[in-house]
């Protein structure tokens, strides 16, 4: 049967990099018998200016009819001033919570070809492979009450709450611990336990949930000290599992690990594997429209698609190994540029071009 993409391009350099992941879905029909149609839609900044709203009817209708979502990215200088409800990240965070796509993956993978790129020392990052699992609809980002009230002296203050039930910390802990068993089997929960009540409970329940999964090791660890050993000694962790606002924060070091923020995709899965597909890196106002982005982590998302909703294993393995061919060719885009003998700069359409070509070579 075949399986409808929805494309959901966004702001700023989303155009540009969903079109080369286009490009990419478009030879795995053409030439690889993949059997799936697209669907276009808006979201953020120019779901905006279109219906007045960063995630309108138009696209929630899509988004449940679609099989699976790939998103470029969403924000821009423009909508700043815009009342925070209208604002494109409202998008973001209103079709996560809409598709309750509460499971977030985040790889931090880096390709050997890239080590220098990464501000770390090469022996401390080559073999790097690490996924954070990070909580995506819970957690302070949503908890009430949330505001700026106006205190009795007249000063404003600016509150937002940090809560976590039972069933969502054993929801987050039972995917994390199912991708362990698939990977090294090794699990690393980040908490806040020694000041945060949430966290205790959050710490308690992962532990709960493990007692089901023995063949995984499970560790714990404050989120400092996991800020500090991601960029001390990296390779010691397999999987990471945490709440949103430390994901939030963890993921973006993690992949800097890697030389670029333009190199990573992620996913974002509902309870059945439906999933949405995106870079982790933002819509970059500041370089949209000039085709200098990096599509490589938009194209990477397809493949996770392919690998996580579509159950397309093996196509998701010739994207990678595309990707994996046009960087040992030495092309690279301005991110993770380095001068370097045997490297090329090159424009976002010219490495797209590139994983193309590669894709029909393989
Ligand atoms: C991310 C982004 C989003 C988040 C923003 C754009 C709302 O930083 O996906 O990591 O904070 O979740
Ligand atoms: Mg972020």
């Amino acid at each position: 049967m075949t399986q409808n993409i929805l494309v959901l391009p966004g702001d700023g350099i989303g155009k540009e990099i969903v079109a080369e992941a286009i490009k990419v879905i478009e030879v795995l029909k053409a030439d690889f018998g993949l059997d799936v149609e697209l669907s276009h839609g808006l979201i953020g900044g120019a779901a905006y200016d279109e219906y007045k709203h960063p995630y309108p009817e138009e696209t929630q209708k899509l988004a449940h009819a679609a099989d699976a979502i790939l998103l470029g990215a969403v924000g821009g200088y423009e909508y700043e001033a815009l009342p925070r409800d209208l604002r494109p990240e409202r998008g973001l965070l209103g079709i996560r919570a809409d598709l309750k796509l509460f499971s977030n993956l985040r790889p931090a993978i880096l390709n050997a070809e890239l080590a220098d790129a990464s501000s770390l020392k090469p022996e401390v990052v080559s073999g790097l492979d690490i996924m954070i699992v990070r909580e995506l609809t819970g957690g302070i980002y949503f908890g009430e009450p949330r505001g700026i009230r106006e205190l009795e002296n007249g000063e404003k203050q600016g509150y937002n709450t940090l809560v976590y039930k039972e069933s969502e910390i054993e929801q987050i802990a039972h995917s994390a611990f199912q991708i362990a068993m698939k990977r090294d089997k090794r699990l690393c929960s980040v908490d806040k336990a020694n000041v945060l009540e949430v966290m205790e409970l959050w710490h308690e329940v992962v532990e709960r949930v493990g007692k089901e999964y023995p063949e995984v090791e499970l560790s714990h660890m404050y989120v400092d000290n996991a800020a500090m050993q991601l960029v001390k000694e990296p390779k010691q962790f397999d999987v990471m599992v945490t709440g949103n606002m430390f994901g939030d924060i963890l993921s973006d070091a993690a992949a800097m690990l890697t030389g670029s923020i333009g190199m990573l995709p992620s996913a974002s899965l509902d309870i059945n594997g439906k999933g949405m597909y995106e870079p982790i890196h933002g819509s970059a106002p500041d370089i949209a429209g000039k085709n200098i982005a990096n599509p490589l982590a938009t194209i990477t998302s397809v493949s996770m698609m392919l690998r996580y909703s579509l159950d397309h294993i093996e196509l998701a393995d010739k994207i990678d190994a595309a990707v994996e061919a046009v960087l040992k060719q030495g092309l690279r885009t301005q991110d993770i540029f380095a001068d370097a003998e045997g490297t090329t700069a090159v424009s976002t359409s010219e490495i797209g071009d590139a994983v193309v070509s590669a894709l029909r070579s393989l």
